[in-house]
This record gives structure tokens, sequence and C-alpha cells, in this order.
């Protein structure tokens, strides 16, 4: 995963790539999320050979932004995958499976958020049914007015069985 989250072209849409100990970081706090919220960002392994991927899964969306829109204190669906498996539909493969899971544990709503520039991730949303909201768009606030990474965009899935 540190491999992974150390690439810069994989976090080409993200301020900096991770060192080992800021991975190590990520997954210990992985860890502690899904038992306290049952659910987290997770592993993503090739059904096959259990190669380790990268990581897709449920968040709570964290503070900060939550505290740029109160509208959106809810649960956020997102993904990460090693550059050698991306254009092979894998992130929205798990990505589908992550939703009905949170379908069937009722959450009402799942958003995903990123970053206006990103758009292969907001091709998979596209692609899982996910809709653009127009007026969910807010900054990162924990970045420099004018850099390119600050506008964010918000799309979002309604739970179709409630
Ligand atoms: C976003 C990401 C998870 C997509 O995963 P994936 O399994 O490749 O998804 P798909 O195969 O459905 O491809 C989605 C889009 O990615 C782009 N894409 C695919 N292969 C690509 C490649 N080799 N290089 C650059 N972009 C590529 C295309 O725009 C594609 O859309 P299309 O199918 O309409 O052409 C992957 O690109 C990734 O891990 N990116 C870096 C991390 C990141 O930005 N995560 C999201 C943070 S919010």
């Amino acid at each position: 995963m540190a491999r992974i989250f150390g690439d810069a072209h994989v976090r080409r849409f993200y301020p900096k790539v991770l060192t080992v100990e800021e991975t190590n970081v990520r997954i210990n706090l992985a860890i502690e999320r899904a038992r306290t919220e049952g659910f987290h960002f997770q592993a993503a392994e090739l059904k096959g050979s259990g190669e380790l991927i990268g990581l897709i899964g449920l968040g709570v969306l964290s503070e900060w932004v939550q505290a740029a829109n109160p509208s959106h204190r809810t649960v956020e669906i997102g993904w990460m995958l090693a550059k050698e498996h991306w254009g092979k539909g894998l992130a929205p493969e798990g990505a589908r499976e992550w939703l009905d899971y949170a379908w069937s544990i009722g959450l009402p709503e799942v958003l995903a958020v990123t970053a206006k520039e990103n758009a292969p991730s907001q091709r998979v949303m596209q692609k899982i049914g996910m809709t653009y909201d127009p007026a969910g768009d807010y900054e990162d606030l924990r970045l420099d007015e004018g850099h390119w990474l600050r506008p964010r965009v918000v799309y979002r899935k309604r739970n179709p069985t409630s």
C-alpha cells in the first residue's frame, strides 16, 4: 500500500505523496474507523490471485469536508488503485459492491468527493450511477487560494431501496 500511496502519478490529484510512516498511520486509522464506525476504506484485492491492488471503500466524511458544507455530513465512497491496474473497470466493480453494502446497512445516501480536475475519479462516479451536484461545489481550505486542486466537486447517489 505504501508503494501506491508513494507514487507521484497515482497521487497527482493530491497535494503530496505519502511516506511509509504516513501510510501506516492511514492504515491504523482505517482499522480503528472500521472498528468504531463499522466500515472504512479497505484493501482491494484481485479476485483470482489475491494481489493487493489498492483501496476501495466507504468512510464517514472527514471533519474538514463536513465543515466546508454541513449538508455533507454523511458517508463517502472512494478508491485508489496502483496504476498498472487502471483502465480495467476494477474501481467501478469494487465500488458497486461497496454501494450494495451501503444500501444493505440502510444508509440513505452515499457521496463521493474529489478535486474538480480529477476526471478519472469522476468517471468512476458516473459509471456507478452517481450524479454530480453543482450546489455541492466547495473548496479544499487546507490548500492556498488559487491552488489548482482547491476546487472540489460532490457526486451523490440515493439508496434505491428506500
Ligand atoms: C480513479 C481510479 C481509481 C479509476 O480506477 P479504474 O479502475 O482505472 O477505473 P476505470 O477503468 O473505470 O477507468 C475510469 C477512468 O480512468 C481513466 N483512465 C483509465 N485508464 C487510465 C490510465 N492508464 N491513465 C490515466 N487515466 C486512465 C479514464 O478516464 C477512465 O474513464 P473511461 O473508462 O471513460 O475512459 C484510478 O485512476 C486511480 O486510482 N487514480 C488515482 C487515485 C485517485 O485519484 N483516486 C480518487 C481520489 S477521489
